[in-house]
């Protein structure tokens, strides 16, 4: 729960940071980040299946081949470890 506050706080620094480069994206919460990048290739395994550890990297592989921004991987994995 910590971390999770720390890891949004980060994002919202991030978010202030870079106002210029700032997409869509950063207006959408990990859920429906989730729902729309991860069913695209396999079926979406959920939340339950795995650890915040395991969560971690999986969403780092997953980051790689959906082609994701560290700020969409990072909601999605803050949605996924606050849900499992
Ligand atoms: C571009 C296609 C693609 C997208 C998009 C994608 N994946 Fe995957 N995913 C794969 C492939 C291929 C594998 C199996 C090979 C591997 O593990 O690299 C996989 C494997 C996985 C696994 C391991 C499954 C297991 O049982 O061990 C998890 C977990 C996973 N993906 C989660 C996600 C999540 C979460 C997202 C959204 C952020 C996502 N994937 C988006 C292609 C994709």
């Amino acid at each position: 729960m910590i971390t999770g506050l720390f890891l949004l706080a980060l994002v919202a620094i991030a978010t202030n940071a870079c106002t210029t480069t700032n997409s869509l994206a950063d207006t959408k919460s990990g859920a429906q980040l989730w729902g729309e990048n991860c069913l695209r290739c396999h079926n979406s395994p959920s939340p339950e299946t795995f650890s915040d550890a395991e969560w971690d990297v999986a969403v780092m592989h997953m980051q790689v081949r959906a082609n994701l921004t560290t700020t969409e991987a990072t909601k999605i994995a803050d949605f996924l470890k606050t849900a499992n």
